[in-house]
């Protein structure tokens, strides 16, 4: 969503703002703008469209150097994704300008209140109205910037991120964070806003976590931290572990690809310390055995992708510790009044670790008193801090919005909370055979890699179909939902994930002459009876004239018959293949997008990290 950069210090403020807001497209955004403090003065310049729309507009109305300055792509919410609506926005008297990422619940009141005070509006957005309060209460507090946006921060409701400068003080960026990202990097005589680390991990990787409720003054030589009400509070510094390499294509296409081809890389990196004498060791872990053992009940919520690699978790979780498991997205859970307490363990799974569903999700449980833990990507979110217990998953930053290796280690990571809890338990399963086929996965997927010249030669040949399903049974089930998300998302195709078994209840209606379908089939050595259910699908599906291609282990020659295109995965347990059945899917999609002649990294309409409900 929104993407946020300021700056303050020795170099160009221009400069280090278009750069970090080029390192943040991929948050997804559809109008860009900065402004620069310079010589009393605040200019700005704004685009709708791609971040070039406002870099050719800069080149042809140059903006004064300076070294203080403020950028912002904006997802449009409130308003369209016009010059006028794009940010920043300024206060009348064009003294004061805001950038803004969230929703301002209240802005509809405010928006009256400022039009009584005789404001007159530019805009049709809810950060404008921040500009007006913002200036407003600036002479009641001498001009104290940061004074002032506490104050105005406590005339809001909502989630937000802001950020404002001042044509007076051409020294300071101030910004405040509520229930949405904001990071601060510290470099030398020069600091760094931003929505993410990526923005400024080029200059500096000492970074600051901004908790919820904060407001900080950033100057070149200086950062202070206060609470909204005035309170210094004292931060935590963390040093970022990826460099900038690792967030550019890397002499890829695009960053799908590129990402695609790091999950190898990335499951092993997620496995790394803590597999040990065929046991799987979580030193995070903060919950003692006791507490793991008195849960009761475990429920697993996310969104989107990471909703199904939470789909899986639940497979695994109870087949391996026999603790009941429910898996619900992020966005009902709390609005369904959910039978939680203290014995209940909720997990959520979140590349980001600032999706607002599931951070609403998170406060809810912990209101009604459970314990959470996280399984997370982004080091310093807002999830890790507010969650009781986290297990990172180590896939380096994840760039394009269509989530690969980020899904594939969050399997990985539900895998081993699971087999962490059936070691707890005591659980009477070869646990250490478990261990040793979970750390065999990265090798598996890197074999997957090699084989994917075929499936890219599927693309080419179902490009027109008008619809493409998939179809799953158990594992394989989220697995499929997984395989129409992307492809949804990606190359814009109707796609819909089905559990097999459902196929005949209503599905099977869709089936036609050439119909693409994708089935995923579990191990026949490992799940017979599942095996020979889904060949039984397979067949219902051919014989309506439907296309077709079957996900399958080497060596399974028995649905060969069935298949009119076969995709071989390597072998594995049944519950471990969604890490290598997903590969093939995620190809497919990203090719798919990559004929239609579509973005693969920055799909319409969508956004990385999504803050808001
Ligand atoms: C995945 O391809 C999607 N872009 C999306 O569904 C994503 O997984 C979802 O928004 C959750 O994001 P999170 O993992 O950052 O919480």
């Amino acid at each position: 969503m929104c993407g946020i950069v300021g700056y303050v210090g020795k170099q160009s403020a221009l400069d280090v703002i278009v750069a970090g807001l080029r390192r943040l497209e991929y948050r997804g955004y559809d109008s860009a703008g900065v402004a620069v403090v310079a010589n009393g003065v605040i200019e700005t310049r704004k685009k709708a469209g791609k971040l070039i729309n406002l870099e050719n507009e800069i080149e042809s109305t140059p903006l004064t150097q300076s070294h203080t300055g403020i950028g912002h792509t904006r997802w449009a919410t409130h308003g369209g994704p016009t010059d006028l609506n794009a940010h920043p926005h300024l206060s009348e008297d064009k003294k004061v300008a805001v950038i803004h990422n969230g929703i301002i619940e209240n802005f509809s009141e405010l928006r009256t209140e400022l039009i009584a005070a005789g404001i007159k509006l530019q805009s049709d957005t809810d950060t404008e109205v921040v500009a007006h309060l913002l200036s407003s209460i600036l002479p009641s507090v001498k001009n104290d910037l940061a004074e002032a946006m506490r104050k105005t921060c406590g005339r809001l409701r909502g989630a937000f991120t802001l950020v404002a400068a001042h044509a007076d003080i051409p020294d300071l960026v101030v910004g405040a964070r509520r229930n949405s990202p904001l990071v601060v990097g510290r470099g030398e005589n020069e600091n760094f806003l931003a929505s993410d680390v990526s923005a400024f991990i080029a200059h500096t990787r000492n970074a600051i976590e901004l908790g919820q409720d904060q407001v900080v003054e950033l100057r070149a030589d200086s950062i202070r931290v206060t609470d909204f009400a005035g309170k210094e509070v004292a931060v935590t510094e963390y040093e970022v572990t990826w460099d900038a390499a690792a967030a550019e294509k890397g002499g890829f296409d695009t960053f799908m690809l590129k990402e695609i081809s790091e999950q190898p890389k990335a499951v092993a990196d997620t496995l790394l310390g803590r597999i040990k004498n065929n046991r799987v060791e979580l030193d995070e872990m903060k919950f003692s055995a006791d507490e793991l053992r008195s849960v009761d009940k475990i429920i697993i919520t996310a969104c989107g992708t990471a909703y199904h690699s939470g789909l899986i978790a639940k497979y695994a979780i109870e087949r391996w510790t026999r603790v009941p498991c429910e898996v619900e997205l992020a966005s009902e859970f709390r609005y369904r009044d959910p039978i939680l307490d203290k014995n209940t363990l909720v997990i959520a799974i979140s590349q980001s670790g600032e999706t607002m569903d599931t951070l609403m999700a998170i406060r809810y449980a912990k209101e009604q008193g459970s314990r959470v833990l996280s399984i997370c990507n982004t080091q310093g979110s807002t999830m890790p801090r507010e969650s009781d217990a986290v297990i990172y998953t180590h896939a380096g930053p994840e760039i394009a919005v269509a989530s690969t290796k980020a899904f594939l280690t969050q399997v990985i990571a539900v895998y081993m909370f699971a087999l962490f809890l059936a070691q707890v338990h005591g659980s009477e399963l070869d646990l250490e055979a478990l261990v040793g086929e979970v750390a065999d996965m990265s090798a598996k997927v890197d074999l997957v890699l090699d084989t994917m010249q075929p499936v890219r030669d599927l693309a080419k040949q179902y490009m027109n179909a008008s619809s493409v399903l998939f179809i799953g049974r158990h594992v394989g089930y989220p697995v499929a939902l997984e395989g129409a998300l992307k492809l949804k998302e990606l190359a814009y195709m109707h796609a819909e994930g089905f559990a097999a078994g459902e196929l005949k209840h209503g599905p099977i209606a869709l089936l036609e002459d050439g119909l693409p379908v994708f089935v995923i089939v579990p191990s026949p050595t490992d799940s017979p009876v599942l095996h020979e259910k889904i060949v039984s699908n397979i067949q219902e599906v051919r014989a309506r004239g439907a296309h077709t291609i079957v996900i399958a282990q080497e060596g399974d020659e028995s649905v060969v018959p069935f298949a009119h295109h076969i995709i071989r995965i390597p072998k594995c347990p049944s519950l471990l293949q969604p890490v290598v059945a997903t590969v093939p899917l995620q190809v497919f999609a990203c090719e798919m997008a990559t004929l239609k002649g579509y973005d693969v990294d920055q799909p319409r309409n969508l956004a990385k990290s999504v803050t808001v409900e």
